[in-house]
């Protein structure tokens, strides 16, 4: 092996634990024939949305961005028989891509794309009174994040766990000098969930395939505190 890099690791990784999975490489490879940016989760970090969603016995999710669906196969995978997931996602021709790769997958009936604006369709949600939701994954245009923040929290209850990806960007977040609107959006969101009561956060720095990134997550340890302490 040439020198090792965190790409190679990844691909080292890859092949030492993850079982083969036609419909999740199949997922992949027409979101990149059909031109999707490829910011879809890594495998590996699939395999740990997977973990937390069994830690958790997960059995309604919502997903917030869904581009070709690959995060949302990886997650519907792991819900027991009778789950739920709902994944949003803005733009048809991205939606459409999502949904052969989900009917590929055999999974249509497990996952719900709602097309829209997500802030809409959270709104949506919240006003139709959707049952609270056990893993929430915040993926989409990280500008938004402060408004899927709070929504989440809303379709939340005691014991969710939220997760939001990209919160370290290559370092970026952590250099106040740089205004880029998706930088102040993930700022922003980690104030609002330092600011929440009655969560316990933390977020974890990665790198592999898909460069210097990380996850914050939370954990609703009292809902009835997390949304009375931001007024909502
Ligand atoms: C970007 C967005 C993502 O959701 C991701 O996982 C990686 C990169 C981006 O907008 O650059
Ligand atoms: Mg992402």
């Amino acid at each position: 092996m040439s020198v090792p890099t965190p790409e190679t690791v990844d691909t080292y990784f890859e092949q030492a634990l993850l079982p083969e999975d036609p419909h999740l490489d199949a997922a992949r490879a027409r979101s990149q024939q059909m031109g999707l940016v490829p910011h879809a989760v890594s495998p590996l970090q699939g395999a740990f949305l997977q973990i937390l969603l069994k830690s958790v016995q997960a059995k309604r999710i919502l997903e917030i961005g869904t581009l070709g669906g690959y995060a949302a196969i990886w997650m519907a995978k792991a819900l027991p028989p009778g789950g739920q997931l709902i994944t949003l996602e803005i733009v048809p021709a991205v939606r459409a891509v999502a949904l052969q790769n989900i009917e590929e997958a055999g999974l249509s009936d497990v996952i719900d794309v709602r097309l829209g604006p997500a802030i809409d369709s959270l709104d949506g949600l919240i006003a139709s009174h959707e049952a609270p939701f056990d893993f929430i994954f915040i993926d989409a245009d990280k500008s938004n994040n402060p408004a899927y923040w709070s929504r989440a929290l809303k379709l939340s209850r005691t014991g969710t766990v939220i997760v939001i990806d990209n919160v370290v960007r290559e370092g970026r977040t952590a250099d106040e000098t740089n205004a880029n609107e998706h930088l102040i959006g993930v700022r922003q969101v980690l104030q609002d969930v330092r600011n929440t009561a009655g969560v316990t956060a933390t977020a974890l720095q990665t790198v592999g395939s898909k460069g210097w990134d990380g996850f914050a997550m939370a954990v609703i340890d009292d809902h009835a505190t997390a949304l009375a302490s931001l007024n909502l």
